[in-house]
């Protein structure tokens, strides 16, 4: 019999693939056996543990391949089949992830000193953030946190809020050219939350920002869909892959732009350092000079004086003289600095950072400043335009503050905004900015709710955005009752069942460590300015009824079908003298 070379090769062939499988079969069974054994514990404590099943190896992760809406979908209506508030346990691909929504098993993760490690989930965020104050962990996050928290001081952010006021102003007469028509207003809000932060918080003027803060905007929007998509198709998660997908040229783009962005900032500011630092030298060999004199007291006089006049490079954030808010009673007299100043100076002494450090800080508040503050406003405002009733009680409030006058919202008036505040609370509520918080922890820990104990080093989701909307503690949760905010209502509930700014050590540094309801801190503070000035000019109208939105949660909870609006110039109330 003759057999063809032809069918040599493919007999070859068959049996080197053949042999191939013989091989690869039992060795993943091995593995397979061996991860069994060697995670015993955690797979006895996670059989406790209720959650819908998967597949062998990817777990739940088919579920999560659709859209980012259709995702948050299923996973939200899915989470109905289990009973509320118990832990719940998924698996994404090998990995274990345990949802909780019951406020004392959150109470549990978020208080602890212990378990403050950002999950494993978090590092897709390290080009972009590094190891900024969002995904640090241990000592180093210890002594950054130290150190910047106090630059978000009550003290320091009064004096800001006349950029708040000048911003929003922009923003308003930016948006009177969309007219009668429908647009998305959560491009307004993301471009009025950058220009205040590079304003406030980066202490960069108006006049060195120029348009980039759109393309910032729209870059930050784009990298968050890419990280979420390395969150909920496991395939991606792999550098190995990742690195030869469209994807990861995608992010290097986005990348340039949003660092672009922030290496210009620093550069600014370095360089106004440097200078201040100049001038600073020079006047105290000034003083020396004069302190010998005889005339030295009326030269220190007048040096102080001139110092005084010239809003020097250094006071900025609004700390310079001639920008008080009526209620600026004591910034000046403690020496609190706003947050890129003291960073650049900390970063000069070598102290605690180093120039990279520098910049990945200012990286991280730049996008948790502006994308949670840019999404909270603009579910705000989609809320009024679906709840006209709530818009006018919110109107009426601001009328009977302004009087119709066209004047600056004042610190004082913030605080007399508490219809309004009211409003803003159950927006973040409803929709929570973070809609969800992940940690890892490294030891076992019982959950009170059911007594149920979680295994070590595994993912644990705080899932805000369920627990936000539990009928226990919330009646009739999935509608806009600002009156769940009312002082005696929020007097009785658990601490840890609203937590839109997290809690805990390791909450949002924009958070009132004292009392989140009436926070004023820089988010609160500044949305109260931003949606006040958009109140007092426009009605919202939402062209979309509420349970038509689409929502998807990309690191950031957005709607899928854009914040679309319209607005309606408001005619100024008449109020007899
Ligand atoms: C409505 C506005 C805001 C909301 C709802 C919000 C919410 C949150 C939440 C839930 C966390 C915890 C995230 C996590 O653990 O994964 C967080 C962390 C953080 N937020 Fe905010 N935030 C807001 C505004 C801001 C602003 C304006 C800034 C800065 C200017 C800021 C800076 C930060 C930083 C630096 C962290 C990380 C803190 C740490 O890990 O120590 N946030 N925020």
């Amino acid at each position: 019999m003759v057999v063809s070379l032809e069918t040599v090769n493919m007999l070859r062939m068959l049996s080197s693939t053949t042999t191939f499988f013989y091989l690869l079969i039992p060795a993943i069974s091995l593995y397979y056996l061996y991860y069994r054994l060697s995670k015993r514990r955690m797979f006895e404590l996670l059989s406790k543990i209720e959650g819908p099943s998967g597949l062998p190896l990817l777990g739940n992760a088919l579920e999560f391949i659709g859209d980012p809406h259709t995702t948050f979908k299923i996973l939200y209506e899915r989470s109905f089949e289990f009973k509320f508030g118990e832990p719940l346990k998924l698996w994404i691909g090998p990995r274990p992830v345990i949802f909780l929504t019951d406020p004392r098993d959150i109470e549990v993760i978020l208080s602890s000193h212990v378990h403050i490690d950002k999950s494993p989930e978090y590092r897709f965020f390290q080009p972009w953030l590094g190891n900024g104050l969002l995904i640090s962990t241990g000592e180093k996050w210890r002594a950054h946190r130290k150190l910047i928290a106090p630059t978000f001081h009550l003290n320091v952010l009064k004096s800001f809020i006349n950029v708040f006021n000048k911003n929003s102003r922009a923003i308003v007469e930016r948006m009177r050219k969309e007219g009668p028509k429908d647009f998305d207003i959560h491009e307004y809000m993301g471009e009025a939350t950058v220009e205040i932060l590079l304003e406030t918080a980066m202490g960069v003027d108006k006049g060195t920002q120029n348009t980039e803060a759109g393309e910032y905007v729209t870059s930050v929007m784009k990298m968050c869909d890419i990280l979420h998509l390395r969150h909920r198709q496991v395939w991606f998660r792999p550098e190995i892959i990742f690195q030869f997908t469209k994807y990861a040229k995608a992010q290097e783009r986005f990348l340039n732009i949003i660092h672009g962005l922030t290496d210009k900032v620093l550069k600014v500011k370095k360089s106004e350092f440097l200078q201040k630092k100049k001038t600073m030298l020079e006047t105290e060999s000034e003083l020396e000079i004069f302190q010998k004199t005889e005339k030295a007291e009326v030269k220190l006089e007048e040096i102080k004086s001139k110092k005084l006049e010239e809003p020097s490079i250094g006071l900025s954030y609004g700390q310079s003289v001639g920008l008080k808010d009526d209620l600026d009673d004591d910034i000046g007299e403690k020496k609190r600095q706003a947050f890129l100043d003291l960073l650049i100076e900390s970063a000069e002494n070598g102290v605690v950072l180093t120039d990279k450090e520098v910049r990945e800080q200012v990286d991280t508040i730049m996008f948790e400043g502006h994308d949670t503050t840019a999404a909270g406003s603009s579910f705000f405002l989609c809320m009024m335009g679906v709840r006209p009733d709530i818009q006018e009680k919110v109107i009426e409030e601001l009328d009977s503050i302004f009087k119709g006058s066209d004047r600056l919202c004042t610190f004082q008036d913030t605080l007399e905004m508490k219809y309004l505040e009211r409003c803003l609370m159950e927006t973040l509520r409803m929709y929570p900015p973070v809609p969800m918080i992940a940690r890892q922890i490294k030891e076992e820990v019982k959950m009170p709710s059911t007594g149920a104990v979680l295994p070590s080093d595994c993912t644990i989701v705080i899932g805000t955005f369920k627990l936000h909307r539990n009928p226990e503690i919330y009646p009739n949760p999935d509608e806009f009752n600002p009156d769940n905010f009312l002082p005696e209502k929020s007097a009785n509930r658990h601490y840890y069942s609203y937590i839109p700014f997290s809690a805990g050590p390791r909450s949002c540094v924009a958070n009132s460590v004292s009392s989140p309801i009436t926070g004023r801190k820089y988010a609160v503070l500044k949305l109260k300015v931003l949606l006040s000035t958009i109140l007092r000019n426009f009605r919202v109208v939402s062209p979309k009824k509420q349970n038509e939105w689409q929502l998807q949660a990309d690191i950031i909870l957005k709607r899928t079908d854009g914040f679309r609006v319209r607005l309606e110039p408001r005619k100024k109330p008449k109020f007899v003298a």
